[in-house]
């Protein structure tokens, strides 16, 4: 219907595309021939572009622009309420090959896939304008850049993506100086508009496709608006494509935050950590010391690709440009770098609650709570709801550079040298607080093992405790046996002397009253400085058979209201426990049956001897 006459309308617009990259071209029009939008628009990432796709998205009834004195150049809007995390079930790895998706993932044969994409996105943008971001995860002047387009027929996704990757005009200039490979990523929210419909403030679709090709290298995403599953240079590209990339080229694309740490004797070092989603990621990567003298800097809050360097040290880098933190308990007691970073503006907030002077508010923002707000769905809310007033997995999306702890090193391509990694989850039991790897090898035995009560960083039950590789789950690319044995491997290639320590924690465990048995937030510094210390062999530590964990008084406890009575409370090994959690490593190994690494199963022996 109408497509006809729709089509000398996009031959206008290809006709004038700002663009050489005759591959690029060839993709926009077979796209715009396939999703029949009311016009094409070529993102260039300027100011004026977000001023004018914001003030369009706000007459939209999307966006609401915020008080200009509380939040400059920023706004919030709400998802539909069926469209509020990513969606795992609608995810899929599409490789030739069943087998190379692994029982993490689920698969459908690709021929079938785009068969029925194919069937979605036809006609899918009618009415509406499609937007072509040209964009980079990482430097543009990296060694090899990793360049993306989105087409998206979302300016919710357009305004969002300036703010997480670098985006525009600079990037297609060099994509066309190189003739780039790029990650085509095609994004529609899945409601075309009838002539004369009027559009809703969220559109998206009921159905929702969140699909990978990983040999092709692509990305298409059908029927949600919301960050993981929209904002396609995140989660989809920088993990679940990455992770492919990097299997076959030598390197690691992980979900975990960079930290430099500088200790009063002024020597720094890097710590990455891999935490399932909405389980400390951010609040971690711009820590706020409470310990005298130690200096946190972040590099980075989500995403880390590592590689080891000519001289065989491991090296980070964030490909990423913004940040897209979960909300509630982001505070000015928990998180002031993160409030102060958001307080300059320039944000988009989504599924947060709206204050009466035109700010915004969520769960533990502030002590005080407002007397009155207007909720993330748009309903009076007072203290006596006796609901939120934010969604749990509401976010802040903020562009990093406005975080004052930023590190100078978060600039240079080539990263910053790893010198600790550190693996958690979200574990009420057994887990202690922090635990040293006896080696690397039982260092990556504690990543793949690693476990963490589900969040509602992803739709389903909230607090089931499930297996997370290195809080990969849901982002391997590929078959997880195979990306364990990949670790294992590139490390194989590492300095071994240089290899970074690896340490696994668990800021959430409780005591018998149900309380957290550790502080968190600006403390966990404490443990920071004991894995450092460790690092130079000066922090005592007591052998388990998990591990090495700190004695009651190695951890510095200065200004704590802690005695160390608690302290072992947090740091206890119960075998009783890890009789069970045992158990729970056996079955999850069973599940990878032929493709789990050898190296592995034997550390699983290892564990069960240390145990007898
Ligand atoms: P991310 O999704 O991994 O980046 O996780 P966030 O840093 O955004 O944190 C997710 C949730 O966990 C937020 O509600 C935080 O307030 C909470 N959180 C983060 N760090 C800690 C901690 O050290 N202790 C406790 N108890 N909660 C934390
Ligand atoms: P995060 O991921 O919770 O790890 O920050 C964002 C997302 O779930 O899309
Ligand atoms: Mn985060």
């Amino acid at each position: 219907m109408g497509t006809t006459a729709r089509q000398p309308l996009l031959d206008e617009s290809l006709k004038n595309a700002p663009t050489t990259h005759a591959k690029l071209l060839a993709w926009v029009a077979e796209v715009s021939e396939l999703t029949q939008p009311d016009s094409v628009y070529w993102v260039d990432g300027s100011e004026a572009e977000f001023a004018r796709l914001t003030d369009e998205l706000v007459e939209a009834g999307t966006l609401k622009r915020l008080n200009p004195e509380l939040f400059p150049n920023s706004f919030a809007g709400s998802s539909d309420p069926k469209d509020v995390a990513r969606v795992e079930e609608r995810t899929f790895i599409c490789s030739e090959n069943e087998r190379d998706a692994g029982f993490t993932n689920n698969w459908m044969d690709p021929a079938e896939m785009k068969g029925i994409l194919k069937d979605r996105f036809k006609g899918s943008m009618r009415g509406r304008t499609m937007y072509v971001i040209p964009f980079v995860m990482g430097h543009l002047d990296a060694e090899d850049p990793k360049f993306g387009v989105e087409i998206t027929d979302s300016a919710y996704v357009v305004a969002s993506m300036r703010i997480m990757a670098r985006i525009g005009t600079d990037v297609l200039r060099k994509m066309e100086e190189t003739d780039a490979f790029y990650v085509p990523a095609l994004h529609s929210v899945g409601a075309p508009l009838e002539p004369g419909e009027k559009d809703v403030p969220w559109p998206c679709n009921e159905e929702k496709w969140i699909v990978h090709f990983p040999e092709e290298r692509s990305i298409w995403s059908y029927g949600s608006g919301y960050g993981g599953n929209a904002l396609l240079g995140k989660k989809c590209y920088s993990l679940r494509i990455a992770s492919v990339m990097a299997r076959d080229e030598g390197w690691l694309a992980e979900h975990m935050l960079i930290l430099k740490l500088t200790s009063p004797e002024n020597k720094s070092y890097h710590i990455a950590a891999a935490f399932p989603s909405a389980c400390g990621k951010t609040n971690l990567a711009l820590l706020d010391p409470t310990i005298e003298g130690w200096k946190a800097e972040t590099l980075g809050d989500d995403i880390n690709w590592m590689r080891f360097g000519k001289d065989g040290e491991l090296r980070g880098v964030n490909p990423e440009f913004g940040l897209f933190g979960v909300a509630p308990g982001t505070g000015w007691g928990t998180n002031p770098n993160a409030m102060r970073a958001i307080a300059k503006g320039n944000s988009i907030f989504t599924n947060v609650a709206l204050t009466d002077d035109g700010g915004v508010w969520w769960e533990g923002m502030t002590e005080e709570v407002p007397e009155h707000l207007t909720d993330w769905q748009g309903n009076d809310w007072t203290p006596d709801s006796g609901r939120p007033a934010a969604h749990p997995n509401s976010r802040f999306c903020t562009p990093i550079d406005q975080v004052d702890m930023l590190a100078p090193e978060y600039h240079d391509p080539e990263g910053v040298r790893i010198d600790a990694i550190l693996f958690g989850g979200r574990r009420k039991t057994t887990v202690p607080l922090v635990t040293q790897a006896h080696d690397w090898a039982h260092g990556i035995f504690m990543g793949a093992t690693l476990s963490s009560e589900t969040t509602a960083a992803a739709a389903g039950a909230v607090g089931v405790v499930r297996r997370d590789p290195m809080a990969m789950l849901p982002f391997i690319g590929y078959d997880a046996g195979d990306y364990l044995k990949h670790w294992i491997t590139v490390s194989g290639k590492g300095n071994q002397e240089r290899l970074p320590k690896i340490f696994l924690v668990n800021w959430f465990r409780r005591t018998a009253d149900g309380g957290f048995a550790w502080p968190g937030f600006g403390d966990n510094s404490r443990v920071l400085k004991w894995a450092i210390e460790r690092l130079e062999g000066k922090a005592d530590a007591v052998e388990t058979p998990i591990g090495y964990i700190p004695t009651a008084d190695s951890l510095d406890l200065t200004g704590l209201d802690m005695t160390p009575a608690d302290v072992e409370e947090a740091v206890k090994v119960d075998p009783k426990e890890w009789q069970e959690e045992v158990k729970g490593i056996e079955e999850w190994f069973a599940r990878f049956g032929d493709s789990l690494p050898a190296e592995l199963s034997s550390q699983l022996d290892e564990l069960k001897e240390r145990f007898a």
